[in-house]
């Protein structure tokens, strides 16, 4: 297949059936691989759609400087859409950031600002925000895509990733998506809940994430949660929440590397970790699980044991086997209930830009 630009091969990402990770041999589970996108990750899609409908909307144009707080995988992304459509990129990170993740970026020459000072309740996310405004007080042309906030991060999802849905699945009775600016959840969601309006979706988030409402507390996951309720996050269109803890979602990605061959970021471990939870408590479903990231990006952090330790977990204290981790899955660290509703609160924009 030939392509214009590296930007065209954006989506049409597989689905892989898991083989022996099952509750039962005739379990239906189902990972779709976001992780094959070009910068590969979810965000890709996210970045591209809110790039160019700001584009359309003259908000960006030649010039333009986009300056974006990211735990990473956006970060990727518009570090590639800023050299193919020669945007300078200038990201916020922090020193959770994998190191593969800054290197990426800095290879296609985007601009790295690493925060180093927690906020109050010990994550980065709301100081890189502050960074984020005073960078664009400062640089002429700053421009801020706002993807907690901003409406096309959900859109890009309905309109472009839950078609190659509904055209790989003729019936499908659940939906299992990690969580952090919602985007994704949200988008998918309204749209596969009209194709499959029997359709359960599954929210995970981090344990210690506050996306939900609960109180917020440090946790290693990167990609998934958030320190506060995002905007772009629907809680009417999530019909259950399963909060997976640090030591669930690595356990699952070292089993689903040796057992599946499928190598995932940590969010997709846990997304394939609460999908074999509903699928255990469900026989006979269709359970698809999204995996935003490749753990290609998490290969000196979470994959490493050296990493674990410093981190003060021991890799002997993860499910040792797939057959461990599978008990777990039945009776996972917090069961799976209906999530909290409620209005969006404290959103460290509160508006859209884009
Ligand atoms: C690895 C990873 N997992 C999950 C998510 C959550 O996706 P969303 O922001 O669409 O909720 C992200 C978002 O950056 C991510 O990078």
């Amino acid at each position: 297949m030939i392509y214009e630009n590296v930007l065209e091969t954006l989506g049409d990402t597989p689905v892989v059936r898991l083989r022996k990770l099952l509750p039962r041999p005739t379990d239906r589970i189902y990972v779709k691989l976001e992780g094959a996108n070009p910068s590969g990750s979810i965000k890709d899609r996210a970045a591209l759609h809110m790039v160019e409908s700001a584009e359309r909307k003259g908000y960006l144009g030649p010039g333009a400087t986009l300056i974006e707080s990211t735990s990473g995988n956006l970060g990727k992304s518009l570090a590639l859409i800023g050299a193919v459509k020669g945007y300078r990129v200038i990201l916020v990170v922090d020193p959770k950031t994998p190191q593969s993740v800054l290197s990426y970026a800095a290879s296609l020459g985007a601009e790295l600002d690493m925060v180093s000072r927690p906020d109050g309740n010990g994550s980065y996310q709301k100081t890189r925000i502050e960074r984020v405004r005073q960078l664009l007080d400062e640089i002429p042309g700053g421009r801020n895509l706002d993807q907690y906030n901003n409406p096309d991060n959900p859109k890009a999802y309905t309109r472009f990733a839950a078609p190659e849905i509904v055209k790989d699945f003729d019936h499908l009775d659940a939906l299992v998506v990690a969580v952090s600016t919602g985007g994704h959840i949200t988008g998918l969601s309204s749209a596969l809940k009209e194709h499959f309006p029997a359709l359960h979706v599954r929210a995970v988030d981090a344990v210690g994430s506050a996306a939900f409402g609960h109180p917020f507390a440090p946790y290693k996951m990167r990609g998934i949660g958030l320190s506060w309720i995002p905007a772009n996050l629907r809680s009417d269109l999530v019909d259950s929440l399963h909060r997976v803890a640090d030591t669930e979602a690595l356990s699952i990605c070292r089993a689903l590397a040796a057992e599946e061959g499928l190598l995932l970021g940590e969010s997709g471990g846990a997304a394939v970790f609460a999908a074999l939870t509903y699928a255990a408590a469900n026989p006979g479903q269709v359970v698809l699980a999204i995996a935003p990231d490749s753990g290609v990006n998490y290969l000196y952090e979470s994959y490493d044991d050296q990493w674990l330790r410093g981190q003060g977990i021991v890799p002997g204290s993860l499910f040792g086997t797939s057959a461990a981790v599978l008990r777990h899955t039945v009776t996972p660290m917090y069961p799976p209930s209906p999530p909290a509703t409620g209005n969006p609160v404290d959103r460290p924009f509160g508006e859209v830009r884009a």
